[in-house]
């Protein structure tokens, strides 16, 4: 176990759950600095005590760095920049609406707001996008799929939500940041080419992740959430 112990750790001691879940934000700069295999592995361990129906456990993890994972960010920003139409291997509902739309711009404007990124600056809006094909240059990226004999249930995208909640909390109590992203995965066909995907599985998400890099303005976002008399309604009472 003292394996695992990093530099979080040694610095503020072994975190609690409400700690982590309240301390815990995306992370969209990192140090270079590589994440030791072991590390990770003690992520995904925790990440997958999750629940999932019947605990089918239907989740694979590609963690992708190094060369293939430089392959992935060229293939993306290049098919990106040539106004290749995205293509992800599950089904979007399209562009957000109404209250989803005001909430996506919220996060934006926040973000931007951090960066000093201007409304009009068209270059700087660009240079952001292309930071998230890149996966925010982070050393490392897990791409998160399930089992292709589950498709056309709902179900299987659910238990890896539960997965991926986990990994970003596991990284965050072990010092690591992590951004869950869309981003990467929207040119499924250079994720699944370079990080040597099985043809069994299909691409859910990926995570970005690594040793965040605390200077950088945009991770010291703390994005707003809905009040609990909002989003719950209690019956029975
Ligand atoms: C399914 C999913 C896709 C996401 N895609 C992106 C993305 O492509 N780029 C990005 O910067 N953040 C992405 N995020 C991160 C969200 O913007 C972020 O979780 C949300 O704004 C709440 O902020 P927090 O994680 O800091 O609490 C995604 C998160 C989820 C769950």
């Amino acid at each position: 176990m003292t394996e695992f112990v990093n530099s979080f750790e040694q610095e503020f001691g072994r975190v609690e759950y409400e700690e982590v879940v309240r301390g815990r934000r995306s992370i969209r700069g990192y140090k270079p600095d590589p994440v030791p295999q072991k590390v990770i592995e003690e992520v995904i361990a925790l990440a997958t005590r999750c629940p999932s129906s019947m605990n089918t456990q239907p989740w694979h993890f590609y963690v992708v760095t190094g060369e293939p994972l430089a392959r992935i960010r060229q293939g993306n920003t290049e098919r990106n920049l040539a106004g290749v139409t995205p293509s992800r291997e599950i089904r979007s509902h399209g562009a957000y609406e109404g209250v989803h739309r005001k909430r996506q711009i919220e996060i934006a404007i926040q973000l931007f707001q951090a960066m000093g990124i201007e409304r009009d600056d068209a270059q700087g809006r660009q240079d952001w996008v292309l930071r998230g094909f890149r996966q925010f240059d982070a050393p490392l990226c897990i791409v998160v799929t399930y089992d292709k004999e589950l498709e056309g249930g709902d179900i299987a995208q659910f238990d890896l939500g539960a997965a991926v909640n986990g990994l970003v909390q596991a990284a965050w109590s072990k010092g690591l940041g992590a951004v869950v992203n869309s981003q990467g995965i929207m040119q499924s066909p250079v994720v699944r080419e370079h990080a040597g995907l099985a043809d069994d599985q299909v691409i859910m998400i990926c995570v970005a992740m690594g040793y965040p890099d605390y200077t950088f303005p945009a991770n010291s976002v703390v994005s707003i959430r809905r009040p609990v008399a909002e989003v719950a309604s209690f019956v029975g009472f």
